[in-house]
């Protein structure tokens, strides 16, 4: 069975090498309209998206995780030109839930437009270490918010096998 929605989902790679070429305006349109579109309990919608161009910003957030964790973690970025980074209320029972489906929304959309993305959970110490409130603020959280995953978004450099299927993880019940 084949259609253009199992197509991308059967085809998106999580990309860890990216062209130094830009995302345009038109591009991030088409990433935010599908994050948004995504479901949220009770229809919460409860994300909100700070967008990052500045590769500067990257490497303070590498510099930080790899302080923190007390190794060096190299560019968690991957190299991406941008990153969308999805925050929420954290103490919401499915707020950090709703982000993942929006995040994996971006991830198709991306895949569909020819983008490469990668979901980033890594610069997360970042964003819960000694410096959290300067990082909220740098990122223009709203008030309450705090990080809940990452997406590095980019025009790929190359691509990678799909991850190996488990099928023992699946069970039909009666
Ligand atoms: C919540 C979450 C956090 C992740 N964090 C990272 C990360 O910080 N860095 C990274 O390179 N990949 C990260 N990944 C990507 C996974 O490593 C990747 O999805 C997995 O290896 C399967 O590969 P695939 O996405 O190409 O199918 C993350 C994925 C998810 C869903």
């Amino acid at each position: 069975m084949s259609n253009p929605v199992l197509d991308a989902i059967s085809e998106r790679r999580s990309i860890r090498s990216y062209r130094d070429e830009k995302i345009s305006r038109d591009q991030f349109d088409i990433l935010l309209k599908a994050a948004v579109e995504a479901p949220s309990a009770r229809n919460a919608q409860p994300w909100h998206f700070s967008i990052v161009q500045n590769t500067g910003i990257f490497k303070e957030i590498n510099r930080e995780v790899s302080k923190i964790l007390s190794q060096d973690m190299g560019d968690i970025f991957h190299g991406a030109p941008a990153a969308i980074f999805l925050s929420c209320d954290p103490v919401a029972r499915w707020a950090r839930l709703d982000c993942g489906i929006a995040v994996q929304n971006i991830a198709l959309a991306a895949h569909s437009i020819g983008l490469g993305a990668v979901i980033l959970g890594r610069p997360d110490p970042a964003f819960t270490g000694p410096r959290k409130d300067y990082f909220d603020r740098l990122l223009k959280f709203p008030q309450g918010h705090s990080f809940a995953v990452a997406i590095a978004v980019g025009v790929p450099a190359g691509t990678k096998d799909a991850h190996p299927l488990e099928p023992d993880r699946i069970a039909f019940i009666g």
